[in-house]
């Protein structure tokens, strides 16, 4: 038997999502972030039942496992999104509209150069910060004490939120569920720190959802043969505003090329395959569509459109009779 559920993912959900309409009714929307075992979500549905839970994880064996849970436990109020935190705030919610969020034992990256893979820094707290409504909370819990340090200086600096405790953090939280992490770190010894914030009236930095654009194209003359272009092809790397694009290599076909690419932005990254197709609907011969292939959900992101125009410009500079002619492509941010 097939399974034929769609799982959740940052790829197959709209930016932003309609959270009434996946939940079936408003409710308050509470997020946790690296639910893991999902001990957590659980405590949540039903210390909640009136709100929407949503979960984010990278882990796709923490994914399908929280999947079989919800179905066994029937936690209706639920949902389990494939996404890393940044980029499902960032694309999925709307500033201002998440009532919780709750982040329990966030992986702590202790080498030097893997602190920027960190999920509580300066650009990050502010994203956490600007999703909570006013009055909305942000819950942290980690074993380790520089990330407790590293977390109090984070939030005590930043405008738009208020400590709930009377010291940067407390030792206890009577009544928790504790998650897989916290009850290793318990058995093995090791002091939790736990954090309790609330978003104040105080304006903060706004940070609006980044929705998706129209898939771009564009449409050339190019008095060359699909296997003609495909010879002259070269790896391209080339950084547009902050956006890091790499043309890795070309795969030829019989009315198509396609050019694998990656796709770098800061709130997304995307592995990706932009076609060059040889253009049906035209009276000019040689005339060819540049567009992102379907292959491996792609998203109208910014940088999509970044890529389609690299390939464009690369394109122009094959042939001196190669003309641009139509496009529909976002070249500024
Ligand atoms: C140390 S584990 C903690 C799991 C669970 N919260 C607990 O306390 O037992 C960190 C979890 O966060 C997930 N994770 C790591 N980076 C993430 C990110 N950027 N966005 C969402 N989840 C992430 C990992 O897959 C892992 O399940």
């Amino acid at each position: 038997m097939t399974n034929s559920v769609q799982h959740l993912s940052i790829h197959n959900l709209p930016w932003p999502v309609d959270w009434a309409g996946v939940f079936g009714a408003a409710r308050p929307l509470i997020v946790e972030i690296g639910f893991g075992r999902g001990a957590y979500l659980r405590h949540l549905s039903q210390k909640y039942p009136d709100s929407g839970i949503v979960g984010l994880e990278i882990s796709n064996r923490c994914l399908q496992s929280a999947e079989r849970m919800m179905a066994r436990e029937g936690l209706y109020n639920v949902r389990v999104i494939h996404a890393t935190a940044e980029t499902a705030l960032a694309h999925l919610f709307e500033a201002g509209t998440v009532s919780q969020i709750h982040i329990n034992f966030p992986d702590p990256w202790f080498k030097t150069d893997h602190h920027h893979r960190r999920l509580m820094r300066a650009a990050n707290v502010a994203l956490l910060i600007s999703r909570l409504r006013p009055g909305g909370a942000l819950f942290l819990a980690t074993d380790i004490q520089e990330y407790a340090e590293l977390t109090d200086t984070l939030l005590s600096q930043v405008d738009g939120v208020e400590n709930l405790l009377p010291q940067p953090w407390t030792h206890d939280m009577p009544g928790r569920t504790p998650t897989k992490y916290e009850t290793a770190a318990r058995r093995e010894g090791r002091m939790c720190y736990y954090f309790a914030y609330r978003r104040t009236d105080a304006p903060v930095a706004h940070i609006p959802v980044n929705k998706e654009l129209e898939m771009p194209h564009a449409v050339l003359h190019v008095p060359l043969s699909l296997p003609e272009i495909a010879a002259r092809f070269a790896p391209i790397k080339a950084a547009r505003e902050d956006v890091h694009l790499h043309l890795m290599q070309a795969f030829l076909g019989e009315s198509s090329m396609l050019v694998e690419a990656h796709i770098g932005e800061p709130t997304i990254r995307q592995h990706v395959m932009i076609g060059i197709y040889r253009y049906a609907g035209g009276t000019e011969p040689d005339t060819y569509t540049v567009q992102i292939s379907t292959i491996g959900q792609p998203r109208a992101t910014l940088g999509a459109h970044f890529a389609v125009c690299l390939l464009r410009d690369w394109l122009l500079t094959l042939h001196p009779e190669v003309r641009l002619l139509h496009q529909k492509v976002q070249e500024q941010p």
